[in-house]
Parts: structure tokens; C-alpha cells; sequence
């Protein structure tokens, strides 16, 4: 074959190539322009032609060069625009990498399901803030000026300043009383502030949800009656509640709450330190003297109050051991509330 005879075989086969792989087109360019390829082979004879015909067929063999590199090109940037094919390092069948999808808190899911019970029961949600002044905190709830709780020793004060961070959320309960005519039927969840040591039974700051109900002729009955339906939407309709009288300077007469063991089932155990019941919360009637100072009349109208904190709740639900795993946002700990929701 003469040396013009294979220029135009192989722009004929230039012209023919195809690649699907990236693979492929590699294998095209060994073929052609590698050490040993057809087009530099070429190139090699071409050396050996004399004078005149060098000259002559200098330039198709330099087009023909040309026209190789191009078809490179061509067939490379070909590959790239159809993606890499069946069989390359990335399957464009497979199913997308998502990132994992955060929880949300065991607080934020105990918190939202007891003021999703309250709800149904006709329970609005009220707030307040949280640096509070002595008289929404202490002084309209009936605290005498030299009751321990307004010590030093249990509430955070705001340096150079009369307010203080609020121990309670039943300085939100004073605020609606104050702002709101009868009936009044409200739960208030929030963050509050003890000056306590922090320990795996006590934190110097925990949520509670504290709940009110005025109207006339409210009774402590109705009061039994909400707290026993609300422990039996969160734990189950196994669960009874008792009373035990105690005290609170805003409530007359004042109870602790107990309820029936929820993990032993009131056998014993260690979370009921084997008496059965475990305390979940404070309650009682608002204090006539309550009322008054918030401008309702204690003679047209009665009411009850309730006061939980959260931790405790959602430690009962959930059985966290230690209160401080709430706060230190170990996703090995929160990770395990992913599936759960926040209906009940
Ligand atoms: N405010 C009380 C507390 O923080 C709880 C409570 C609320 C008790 C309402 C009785 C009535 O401990």
C-alpha cells in the first residue's frame, strides 16, 4: 500500500471511530497517536520519502495529525456530555446519598405531647418571660417578703436590678390572670431557674408546664378530674393517681401528685425506690387572696392550679437516668428519639 493509499484508509477510519467508555477513547488514542500507533507509524515511513514527494504529502500528513487530535476531542468530550456509561465507578441508578435527619429533643417531644392533651381539653398556651419582677414571680402569688424561696440561696438575681430569672412558670399564670376576665383555662410551658447544684437529680435550670383554670364554681374534684385524664393520655389507662396534702403559698388547699408507677406497674422498683408511686407534680386551689391581687373576685370565682416539670415527665416516659444527659447534646443520646413523634 502506498504511503497516500494509507493516509486515506486511516482518515477513513478516523472518520468512522466511535467511544462509548472513557475507556474506549483511551484505547483510540493508543491506536492512533501512542508510540506505536497507526498515525505516528505513519509518520515514521513519511521520514523516508524523498525530495519531491515529501513536499507533496507534508501537508495531508500534517491534516491527517490534525484530524486525529480532533476526533480525540470529539469522542472525549462526547463521553463526558452522555455521563460515564454501565459498568464505570459511579451508577447513576443508585439510590442518593441523604444526610441523616436530626431528632428533636426528648423535652420538645414530651413538652409538645402534654400541651397537645391540655389542648383537647380546651387548654390554651400562654408565656411570659423569662427575667421576671418580684411581684409576678413572688409577691402576687401570695410569697410572704420572707419566704426562703425568694433567698438568695434558690433564685438567680439580675445584678443591679429588682427582677430575677423566674423560679416558676406561675409568674405567667399572675400575668393572665391580671390581663384576662373569666374563664380562664391555660397551660404555661417554659424554661425556669433554680440556684441549685447541678447534680443527676437537680439542674439549675429545667422546663415545666404549669396549667389554671378559673371560672365559677370550679372544684378540687375537676381538679382530680384533669390531672387523672391527663396521666392516663401520657402514660396509659393503667396508671391511677393520689393526693397527698402539702403545701404552696398561692394554692389552698395544696397537693403533691403521685401516680401509679408507670415502669413496675406499682410492684416496686428502683425509679419508685419500691414504694409504688412515683410524684409527678404540685397542685391545688388558687388561694382566694391569689385572685384578688390579680383583680379577680375570689366571692364570683374559684380555680385550681397545676405545676410539672418536664425532665421529670419525660424521665418517667423515656427512663433517662441522669438529668444532665438532657443538656449535654450527645447524639448518641438524642439519636435514640428520632423515631419518636409528637403526638401521643
Ligand atoms: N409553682 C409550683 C412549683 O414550681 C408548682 C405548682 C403550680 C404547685 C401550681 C401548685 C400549683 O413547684
Amino acid at each position: 500500500m502506498s504511503l497516500t493509499e494509507r493516509i486515506a484508509a486511516l482518515e477513513a477510519e478516523l472518520e468512522s471511530a466511535t467511544a462509548r467508555t472513557a475507556e474506549e477513547v483511551e484505547k483510540f488514542r493508543v491506536a492512533m497517536l501512542g508510540r506505536n500507533g497507526a498515525v505516528t507509524e505513519l509518520f515514521e515511513a513519511f521520514k523516508q520519502v524523498a525530495g519531491e514527494e515529501k513536499r507533496a504529502l507534508g501537508q495531508r500528513m500534517n491534516q491527517l495529525k490534525q484530524a486525529a487530535q480532533a476526533r480525540l476531542e470529539a469522542l472525549k468530550s462526547g463521553v463526558e456530555a452522555s455521563g460515564p456509561a454501565k459498568g464505570s465507578a459511579l451508577d447513576m441508578s443508585a439510590p442518593a446519598l441523604t444526610e441523616p435527619l436530626g431528632s428533636h429533643h426528648p423535652i420538645s417531644i414530651v413538652r409538645a405531647r402534654i400541651t397537645e392533651v391540655f389542648g383537647r381539653i380546651g387548654f390554651t398556651v400562654s408565656q411570659g418571660p423569662e427575667i421576671e419582677d418580684d411581684h409576678h414571680n413572688f409577691g402576687a402569688l401570695n410569697f410572704a417578703p420572707d419566704h426562703p424561696a425568694r433567698d438568695m440561696q434558690d433564685t438567680f438575681f439580675v445584678e443591679g436590678d429588682d427582677r430575677a430569672l423566674r423560679t416558676h412558670t406561675s409568674s405567667v399564670q399572675v400575668r393572665v390572670m391580671e390581663s384576662t376576665r373569666p374563664p380562664i383555662r391555660t397551660i404555661s410551658p417554659g424554661r425556669v431557674y433554680r440556684n441549685e447544684a447541678i447534680s443527676a437529680r437537680a439542674h439549675c435550670m429545667f422546663h415545666q408546664v404549669e396549667g389554671l383554670y378559673v371560672d365559677k364554681g370550679v372544684s378540687f374534684a375537676e381538679l382530680k378530674g384533669t390531672l387523672d385524664y391527663f396521666t392516663k393520655s401520657m402514660f396509659g389507662s393503667d396508671v391511677t393517681i393520689r393526693m397527698r396534702p402539702s403545701y404552696f403559698p398561692f394554692t389552698e388547699p395544696s397537693a403533691e401528685v403521685d401516680m401509679s408507677c408507670s415502669i413496675c406497674g406499682g410492684a416496686g422498683c428502683n425509679i419508685c425506690k419500691h414504694s409504688g408511686w412515683v410524684e409527678i407534680m404540685g397542685c391545688g386551689m388558687v388561694d382566694p387572696a391569689v385572685l384578688a391581687n390579680c383583680g379577680i373576685d375570689p366571692d364570683e370565682y374559684s380555680g385550681f392550679a397545676f405545676g410539672m416539670g418536664v425532665e421529670r415527665i419525660a424521665q418517667l416516659i423515656y427512663r433517662v437516668p441522669d438529668l444532665r444527659m438532657y443538656w449535654e447534646n450527645d447524639v448518641r443520646f438524642l439519636d435514640q428519639f428520632s423515631a419518636a413523634t409528637f403526638r401521643s
